[in-house]
């Protein structure tokens, strides 16, 4: 494959499933080599078979996000210093706040804060060694600007995510590292077709502007803009791709 992304070498954690699957095959579909990260690397085969398929070169690496000694055998196990880094791994809490336990507070802002810390300081530090820059894309959610319901770790998270993003670009932008985070709407994927698909999931859907969920291929102009040299000048933005939802009347 040729593409914009030629000769460079992209990490995507959380690529078993969803947007991080997604995400992995539009990198390799613009000419990057494309290492699919995930806790369990046997589903991760079938994500990387796709892609080996469409012409795509993809390999798998076991990774927990949160565990800083799985963090960095994978980057010992992938050897060159990925020149671009998709911090996608993500999990949500989807509980009240009063019912909350400190245990599902912390395995989601483990995940999504932590876990994102540890891959960009590896990313980074891997770069630094090699003596190269590179782009590090945080997936974040509109939920790290604004909140819903039920939420309050995961927006918790994603807003820290998304002031983590611009802590990093300031200190690396010296090393020629962009930090940048992308903070998609409501995006159907196979996880939340059903709920959609529900009153509730309509109800919700009324109150985008352009009245319809987002589909992944349409976060693929702002994913290819961060992580590409087409983006040479923008470091610590948080990019929204929403259908307007930021925007919805109050
Ligand atoms: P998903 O549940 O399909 O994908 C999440 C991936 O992260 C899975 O592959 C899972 O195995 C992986 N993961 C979870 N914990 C991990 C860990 N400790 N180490 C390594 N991998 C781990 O969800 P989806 O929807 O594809 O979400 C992907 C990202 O996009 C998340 O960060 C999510 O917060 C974000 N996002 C999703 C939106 C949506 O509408 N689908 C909207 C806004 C943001």
């Amino acid at each position: 494959m040729t593409g914009q992304l030629d000769g460079k070498t992209a990490l995507v954690t959380g690529a078993s499933s969803g947007l991080g699957r997604h995400f992995a095959g539009v990198l390799a579909g613009q000419g990057a080599r494309v290492v699919l990260a995930a806790r369990r690397p046997a589903a991760l085969e079938a994500a990387r078979a796709e892609i080996a398929a469409a012409g795509g070169t993809a390999s798998t690496v076991a990774l927990d996000v949160t565990d800083p000694a799985s963090v960095e055998a994978a980057f010992a196990e992938i050897g060159a210093a990925p020149d671009i880094v998709v911090n996608n791994a993500g999990i949500s809490d989807n509980q009240p706040a009063l019912e909350m336990d400190a245990a599902m507070w912390d395995r989601v802002v483990d995940t999504n804060l932590k876990g994102a810390f540890l891959v960009a300081q590896a990313g980074a530090r891997a770069l630094r060694a090699a003596g190269k820059g590179g782009s590090i894309v945080n997936i974040a959610s509109i939920l790290g600007h604004r909140v819903a319901g039920n939420v309050s770790a995961y927006a918790a998270s994603k807003a820290g995510l998304v002031q983590l993003t611009k802590a990093l670009a300031l200190e690396w932008a010296r090393h020629g590292i962009r930090v940048n985070a992308l903070c998609p709407g409501y995006i159907e994927t196979d996880l939340n077709r059903d709920f959609f698909a529900s009153d509730a999931g309509k109800a919700l859907i009324r109150r985008i502007p352009q009245r319809r969920l987002g589909q992944p291929a349409e976060l693929d102009g702002a994913l290819l803009l961060l992580a590409s040299d087409a983006g040479s000048y923008i470091t610590g933005t948080a990019l929204v791709a929403d259908g307007g939802h930021l925007v919805s009347s109050l």
